[in-house]
């Protein structure tokens, strides 16, 4: 099963970059499963029902988020009408929408998505740990699903490695996502989990973690108020990882791709050029 995992898209650059690339890719590279992060598709805050439906309009299967979830007030009422869209698992109870569902992928595997978000630096939530574990005892890999897909959204470097260890073996990809910068530790681990620290964003790398440089950087500088935070908007890298998962739900292969944009550009050699 070929598995695109793509992270956090940032506003109209990001959304520019998926147009470009998804269609193409799916059919390129026979895709069975797309994974997107659109925490920061409406202009770098948030997603909106018009940018969710446009991502899945792409073919893409499923969008995770991550601290911005709730940016755009909109995603409180529609998430719960889009079964695709998913906000992190580890949520207060109430919180609207869901952190994890079960899909069905191009040829009828089915794949369980959950998005555990970090707490290391980030706000205080539920523990993300045990929320997995909730998920992987019901769903187990090979018994309730033949893929599960982890978009670990966290700060730390640390946080994200734990959580790739932590399900080894019981999960088939753990991709972490939230610094926008990608990784360079791609690796399938000893029990057959893949696994990246993290997927980088899908944005204008000429821009500090994709938005506009002036502000962010002002506000190292001072430390008072200014403007508006801004999305870059030079061209996109769409940045993620391609993977390939075996009938035991292991990975068999993980390489990380970077396409357009700034970056120098990567992709799996096994599957041949986008
Ligand atoms: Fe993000
Ligand atoms: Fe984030």
């Amino acid at each position: 099963m070929r598995i695109l995992f793509i992270g956090d898209v940032m506003g109209r650059s990001g959304r520019a970059a998926l147009t470009r690339f998804v269609p193409r890719l799916r059919e390129k590279w026979a895709l069975d499963f797309i994974v997107v992060n659109g925490e920061n598709a409406a202009g770098g805050f948030g997603v909106t029902e018009a940018i969710c439906d446009e991502m899945l309009g792409l073919g893409v299967d499923c969008v995770t988020l991550g601290n911005h979830a709730f940016d755009q007030r909109e995603a409180l009422v529609f998430i719960e009408r889009q079964p695709r869209l998913l906000r992190p698992i580890n949520y207060p109870p109430g919180t609207p929408g869901r952190g994890a569902n079960l899909f069905k992928a191009a040829r009828g595997q089915q794949v369980l998505v959950v998005n555990p978000m970090g707490r290391v630096f980030m706000d205080a939530l539920d523990d993300p740990f045990a929320a997995i574990e909730r998920e992987l005892g019901a769903c187990p890999l090979g018994v309730g699903c033949d893929a599960i897909l982890i978009d670990m959204h966290a700060e730390t470097s640390s946080e994200k490695m734990a959580m790739g260890h932590f399900v080894d073996g019981r999960a088939s990809l753990v991709v972490g996502t939230h610094t926008h910068t990608p990784t360079a530790d791609a690796q399938i681990f000893p029990g057959g989990t893949a696994y990246q620290t993290d997927a980088g964003m899908t944005g204008d790398y000429d821009s500090i973690i994709g938005m506009e440089k002036e502000e962010p950087l002002r506000r190292f500088l001072r430390k008072t108020p200014g403007a508006r935070y801004e999305p870059a908007s030079g061209e996109a890298t769409l940045c993620g990882v391609a993977a390939e998962i075996g009938a035991d739900g292991l990975a068999a292969m993980i390489a990380p791709v970077r396409l357009g944009g700034r970056l120098r550009q990567e992709w799996p050699a096994e599957w041949g050029e986008p």
